[in-house]
């Protein structure tokens, strides 16, 4: 084990000791029904018909797992703190996602479903991953992407919170691992912060790999 996979093991044991505080605090905004419209509505021309294959990295408590299976999508979440898969079998007593603990850079036990999915998210994880991991985490990723399929990802960009430790996320480094793996960028586009913390913005990408 590396010095990074212990950083990242730290890391997951914050959001599975406090995931009831970090729903409650996410959660005013995500679950309103703005939220879910603005995420679905947003997503809609990246999204398979009903019956697709999505897969959701870095679930957390499952706000968006929720929202694709609402729209008939068969979807992998992928959480690895415990913490966080109670919360969202907690929240979601009916769903009928298949949830993993698994992590990035390897994926092993999504990638042993021997599955390629038709969309994937990552939304506020990249941060979490040791700077060198990432190249085998975007190999990883960008294999389990159905050709024609969509990619969306969250970068998130600014200082950490004094709760959690974060790396940087710019966008540049990003996209060249993407590109180096076959994956081209749709959309992009710059984002404030929902929660309206200072210094704090996203980038949302779609990527796509060609079939
Ligand atoms: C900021 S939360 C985002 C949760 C969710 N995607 C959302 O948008 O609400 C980051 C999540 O990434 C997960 N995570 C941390 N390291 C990870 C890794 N190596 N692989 C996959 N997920 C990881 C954490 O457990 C946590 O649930």
């Amino acid at each position: 084990m590396s010095v990074a996979d212990t950083d990242n093991d730290a890391l997951i044991s914050v959001y599975d000791r406090d995931a009831r505080r970090f729903r409650t605090e996410w959660s005013a905004g995500a679950e309103s029904a703005t939220h879910s419209d603005k995420f679905i509505n947003f997503h809609t021309p990246y999204l398979p018909p009903a019956e697709g294959h999505a897969l959701d990295i870095g679930a957390g408590y499952g706000a968006h797992v929720h929202e694709l299976e609402s729209r008939g999508l068969e979807v992998v979440a992928v959480e690895p703190a415990a913490g966080m898969r109670a919360e969202a079998e907690t929240l979601y007593p009916n769903s009928r996602a298949t949830w993993l603990d698994d992590r990035l850079p390897d994926l092993a036990k999504v990638h042993a479903l021997g599955r390629r999915f038709d969309f994937m998210l990552m939304n506020s994880v990249w941060m979490h991953l040791p700077q060198d991991l990432r190249s085998q985490g975007m190999a990883s990723l960008a294999t389990l992407l159905a050709p024609g399929g969509s990619f969306s990802v969250l970068l998130r960009h600014g200082p950490a919170p004094a709760d959690r430790p974060m790396l940087e996320s710019d966008t540049e480094p990003f996209l060249a691992l993407a590109e180096a793996q076959g994956l081209s960028v749709i959309h992009r586009e710059e984002n404030g912060d929902e929660l309206e913390r200072d210094s704090v913005s996203f980038t949302r990408l779609i990527l796509t790999k060609s079939g």
